[in-house]
């Protein structure tokens, strides 16, 4: 079983974002898999940097996809996304200066924060279309 697994229930019906969703469990499992096998700093650097601009490609989609339908929590939505893409920043730059090493606590918190924001947000955006 894969460290972070795309379950059904966190399809929210509109393929470009599903395949999104399932691109950043993959790029999570892959910074796991990265740590757990004891790859290079460059490597999980990489993977780090990879993550990092798939998300705020993803976001920019989404939020655009959100614009498009005329979602009234779209401004709540955004400030969700900007939270986490600041933490994301700060990982990256506590991890490039060295005064951090990529845990499993930090990989927990990635997919944990995935998880529960698809769940809890997303879906609400998916209802707010279903019911359109
Ligand atoms: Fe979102
Ligand atoms: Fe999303």
């Amino acid at each position: 079983m894969p460290f972070a697994e795309f379950t059904d229930d966190l399809r929210v019906g509109h393929d470009e974002i599903d395949r999104q969703h399932l691109g950043l469990f993959e790029a999570i499992n892959c910074l796991h898999d990265a740590l757990r096998a004891g790859r290079s700093r460059q490597e999980q650097t990489d993977i780090l940097a990879f993550l990092h601009t798939y998300t705020v490609e993803h976001f920019q989609t989404e939020e655009a996809v959100m614009r498009d339908s005329g979602y009234p929590a779209l401004e709540a939505h955004q400030e969700l996304h900007r939270t986490l893409v600041q933490q994301v920043n700060d990982l990256e730059e506590k991890y490039a200066l060295g005064t951090m090493t990529l845990s499993i606590m930090t990989m927990h918190f990635l997919k944990d924060w995935l998880t529960n924001h698809i769940q809890a947000e997303d879906q609400k955006f998916a209802a707010f279309r279903r019911a359109k």
